[in-house]
C-alpha cells in the first residue's frame, strides 16, 4: 500500500494514468445502516413467509398470510351484505326501488355474476352475437320483464338439464320434405319483406301464403312473434341469426335451435350457495340484464 503525497491518504495501489484510487474507509453511517439492513432482512424472512419451499414457502413467526386477508376481507362484506342478499333472494323484483341500497347491491352483484358467466355468450356488454341474443335492446324472445328475465335465467332454454322447466319451443326443420325449395325461396322472400329488404329470389306474394300456411301459428299472421314459443319478431329488422338470403333460408330449412343452460342447475353457478343465495344470486343478474333494456 502506498499514500498519496499530498493528502496523506492510503491509496489502493491502483494507478490508472496517473489517477490513483484512494483507500478511504466507508462512512460510518453508510456503514450502519449496511449492517442494520442486513438485521432487518434476516429479522424479516423470520416473521413474514419469505424462503420458498416446494409448494409454498415458509410461513413465518407472525402467521401473516395474504390468502387469510383476503378471506378475512371477503368474510366482512359478506357479513355486511348478508341481510341484503337474505332481503333479494325473496324481494318482488319489480318494485325495487331505482338508487336504494338492494338495487346498488343486486345491480353491482348481478355485472360482476355476468361478467362471470354470462359475457362469453351474450358479450361483456351483452349485444350479443349470432344465434346469442342481444340483451341490451327491448327486443325478447321469451319475454323481457323483471320475473320472466329471472325465470329465463334460472331455467334456461331448450337445455336438457331442467327439462321439465326450460323453455322449449322448436321450429320444423322445413328443408326436410316439408316445403319444396320454390316454396322456401318464396316465403324467404316474404321473411325479408316484412323488414323491408329488397329480393333477387322468390316471390314475396307467393311467399305471404306459404307463410300464413306453415309460420303464422308461431310467428303470427303478421310476423310479430310470439313470447310464449320463442318465436322471433321477423318484422323488426332485429335477427337473431341474420338477415341475408342465405342466412334466412338455412333458419328456415334447418330449423334453428338455440340453447341457454339453466343457471338454476348449473354446478359453477350454484357452487357453495345455499337456495336463499342461489336465488339472490338469480334475481341480481336478472336486475342487471332488465335495466338495460327490460320492459316489453
Ligand atoms: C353458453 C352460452 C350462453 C351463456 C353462457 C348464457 N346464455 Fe343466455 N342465451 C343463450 C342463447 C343461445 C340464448 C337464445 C336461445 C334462443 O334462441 O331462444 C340465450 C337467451 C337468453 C335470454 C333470453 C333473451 C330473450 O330475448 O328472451 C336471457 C335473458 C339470457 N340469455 C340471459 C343470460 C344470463 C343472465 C346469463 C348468465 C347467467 C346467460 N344468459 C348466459 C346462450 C347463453
Ligand atoms: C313451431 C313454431 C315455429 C314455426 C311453425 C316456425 N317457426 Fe320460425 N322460429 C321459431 C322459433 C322458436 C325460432 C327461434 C329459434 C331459436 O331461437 O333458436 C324461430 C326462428 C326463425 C327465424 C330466425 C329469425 C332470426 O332472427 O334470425 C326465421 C327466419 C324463421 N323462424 C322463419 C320461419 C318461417 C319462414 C317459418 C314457416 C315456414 C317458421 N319460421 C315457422 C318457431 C317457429
Amino acid at each position: 500500500m502506498s499514500k498519496d503525497d499530498k493528502s496523506k491518504v492510503n491509496t489502493t495501489g491502483h494507478e490508472w494514468d496517473g489517477i490513483q484510487e484512494f483507500n478511504n474507509p466507508l462512512p460510518r453511517w453508510w456503514v450502519w445502516i449496511f449492517y442494520v439492513t442486513i438485521i432487518w432482512g434476516i429479522g424479516y424472512t423470520i416473521a413474514y413467509p419469505a424462503w420458498p419451499l416446494v409448494s409454498k414457502a415458509t410461513p413465518g413467526l407472525l402467521g401473516f398470510s395474504t390468502r387469510a386477508n383476503v378471506a378475512a376481507d371477503i368474510e366482512k362484506f359478506k357479513g355486511m351484505n348478508s341481510a341484503l342478499e337474505v332481503e333479494l333472494a325473496s324481494a318482488d323484483l319489480t318494485t325495487v326501488e331505482q338508487g336504494s341500497d338492494l338495487y346498488n347491491y343486486a345491480s353491482n352483484y348481478g355485472a360482476a355474476t355476468f361478467a362471470t358467466y354470462c359475457s362469453q355468450c351474450h358479450g361483456s356488454g351483452g349485444a350479443g352475437a349470432v344465434g346469442y341474443p342481444n340483451l341490451r335492446d327491448n327486443d325478447w324472445l321469451w319475454g323481457g320483464s323483471i320475473d320472466e328475465i329471472a325465470y329465463t335465467v334460472r331455467h334456461g332454454i331448450r337445455n336438457t338439464e331442467d327439462e321439465d322447466n326450460a323453455h322449449y319451443a322448436e321450429m320444423p326443420a322445413f328443408g326436410e320434405d316439408y316445403l319444396a325449395e320454390e316454396e322456401i325461396d318464396n316465403v324467404v322472400a316474404y321473411v325479408r319483406s316484412l323488414s323491408g329488404l329488397e329480393n333477387e329470389v322468390g316471390d314475396v306474394t307467393a311467399g305471404a301464403t306459404v307463410f300464413a300456411d306453415n309460420c303464422a301459428a308461431c310467428h303470427m299472421e303478421d310476423g310479430t312473434g310470439d313470447i310464449a314459443q320463442g318465436a322471433p319478431n321477423l318484422t323488426d329488422a332485429i335477427w337473431l341469426y341474420g338477415s341475408d338470403t342465405e342466412t334466412v333460408k338455412h333458419s328456415v330449412e334447418t330449423g334453428p335451435f338455440g340453447v341457454m343452460p339453466a343457471w338454476g342447475k348449473n354446478t359453477s353457478f350454484i357452487a357453495g350457495a345455499d337456495e336463499t343465495a342461489v336465488n339472490a344470486k338469480i334475481n341480481a343478474v336478472a336486475l342487471f340484464v332488465h335495466q338495460w333494456g327490460g320492459g316489453e
